[in-house]
């Protein structure tokens, strides 16, 4: 069983698919962390300019491996033995790997390995185009959308929560700016897959955005 979650940027992708996965009992993927690690390698080698092939090629130069971490419940990212997970979400990180993003061929093969997971367990992928291009066949596929002041006062919380400086002209701007571009390579911009239930999550909480998937699952399992 696959379930997709895409949707726009700070709509809680991410902590919805967990959620879910949990609730279900199911397999996590973030394969935002899955390309996030191979721009943490590529740039620590100085790769991130190299010509698409090369770039391609770091994937067999390093393992990835998702870990479970009992204090936070979160599978971080681990990149050859070594837990990786705060230096991927890093902003400076995420500034400076477009070039990771838009690789075809790197593209191609973390599609592959996603794919690959989805025949051994029942699993709960999220990014921005599981529901297109990873698993276009899914059980099950959900876009999430929300309004623009209310994802911008999510970012703005959760910056303050870091302690971080907040420019809420720049946010909006920057907000606008990746729902419109995150173009991620000729086959994958970030859109809703046409068989996707869209959730619009603006009046939702996190734990109500679970709990409709979770609900809209489980009442096939009843019917069945
Ligand atoms: O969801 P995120 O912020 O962790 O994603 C990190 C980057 O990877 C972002 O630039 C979008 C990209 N991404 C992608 O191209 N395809 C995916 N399936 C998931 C993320």
């Amino acid at each position: 069983m696959i379930i997709t979650i895409d949707g726009l940027v700070a709509t809680g992708k991410g902590t919805t698919a967990q959620g879910v996965a949990r609730e279900l009992g199911y397999t996590y993927i973030d394969t935002g962390a899955m390309y996030r690690a191979a721009a943490w390698y590529a740039r620590e080698y100085d790769l991130l300019d190299a010509p698409d092939e090369r770039l391609a090629a770091v994937l067999d130069e390093f393992q990835m491996q998702f870990v479970r971490n009992e204090d936070t419940h979160h599978d971080d990212m681990w990149i050859d033995g070594v837990n990786r997970e705060s230096e991927i979400r890093s902003t400076d990180l995420a500034l400076v790997m477009r070039p990771v993003v838009v690789c075809r061929p790197l593209r191609e093969r973390l599609v592959t390995l996603q794919q690959e997971f989805g025949r051994v367990s029942n699993i709960v992928a999220d990014g921005r185009d599981v529901g297109t291009v990873v698993f276009p066949d899914a059980e099950y596929k959900y876009f999430l959308t929300c309004d623009l002041d209310v994802r911008l006062q999510r970012r703005v919380k959760q910056l303050e929560a870091q302690w971080l400086a907040v420019n809420q002209d720049a946010i909006r701007r920057e907000i606008i700016q990746r729902d419109e571009t995150d173009y991620l390579g000729p086959d994958a911009v970030n859109k809703k897959a046409p068989d996707a239930q869209v959730i619009d999550t603006t009046s939702l909480t996190i734990e109500e955005q679970i709990q409709m998937i979770v609900d809209d699952v489980r009442r096939d399992w009843v019917t069945i």
